[in-house]
């Protein structure tokens, strides 16, 4: 981890969470962070678009962070239940994440239709978490760095910048399974998103971007993980649940 690079550990709630988890999750974060000790990290929770409001006004003069989990390519109109990049600011979002493997996968979401969706996000100010990953058998065919590279040139928005972009490496066969590759693996790869994006945009730029691994981080592993060179923190699914777990994997991000 460079110092330069201040550890990003951004909760993905994904279709989980009523209004009580306001009162609970975010209230428990919220405390945490306001009422503690200055972090050596930041802290993003994406709960669904139904809880953004109420705990928007929560996080409003809070350090805790807030994104959606997607927006649509175009500012506003005929596109039935969607959500704009302006919908998510305008409810106190920083930050979106765009291009999961689960859209990617059920709503059959190209690279071409990230990038035009990260334009929109970009657009608004919002900072685009762009996540890539390979699928089970591209891994087993040993095909990940190739797949990576194509969706991070296919994906990337124009006027792309360590300010306004973030990418999540996030191997489809680790989500939600238990499963993650080693630690070398993640390395390697994460190495390779840095190189490719300095060919992109500038290697000045790419130096500075956060690339955030994501797939079954818990704490038990995420000490290791977070210690890698290229990796600046976490998109974390299922632990982003638990308060504990997910404050856990942030204080294991080396100072
Ligand atoms: P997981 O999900 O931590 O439950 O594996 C990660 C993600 O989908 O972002």
């Amino acid at each position: 981890m460079s110092f330069e690079r201040r550890p990003l550990i951004a909760g993905n709630w994904k279709m989980n969470g009523l209004i009580n988890s306001v009162d609970n999750l975010a209230c428990i974060l919220v405390k945490k962070l306001d009422l503690g000790k200055p972090t050596h990290f930041d802290l993003l929770i994406c709960p669904p678009s139904t809880l953004l409001h109420p705990i928007g006004v929560l996080t409003e003069k809070s350090n805790l962070l807030l994104g959606g989990q997607n927006c649509h390519m175009a500012k506003h109109g005929a596109h039935t239940g969607e959500i704009s990049a302006e919908m998510l600011k305008e409810l106190g979002c920083s930050h979106v994440i765009l291009g999961h493997s689960e859209r990617r996968t059920d709503f059959y979401e190209t690279n071409k239709l990230v990038k035009a969706k990260s334009e929109s996000a970009l657009a608004e100010n919002l900072t685009a978490i762009i996540c890539v990953g390979e699928t089970e058998e591209e891994y087993k065919r040993g095909l990940t760095g190739g797949v990576v590279k194509k969706q991070i040139l296919d994906s990337i928005p124009e006027g792309a910048s360590a300010t306004n972009i973030i990418i999540a490496y996030e191997p489809v066969w680790a989500i939600g399974t238990g499963l993650t590759p080693t630690t070398q693996e993640v390395q390697e790869v994460h190495a390779l998103i840095r190189k490719t994006l300095g060919e992109k945009i500038s290697i000045e730029e790419s130096e500075r971007t956060r690339l955030l691994y994501g797939g079954s981080v818990k704490p038990s592993n995420s000490v290791e993980l977070m210690g890698l060179a290229d990796v600046d923190g976490a998109l974390v699914g299922g632990a982003s649940l638990s308060g504990v777990d997910f404050w856990a994997i942030a204080e294991s991000c080396p100072k």
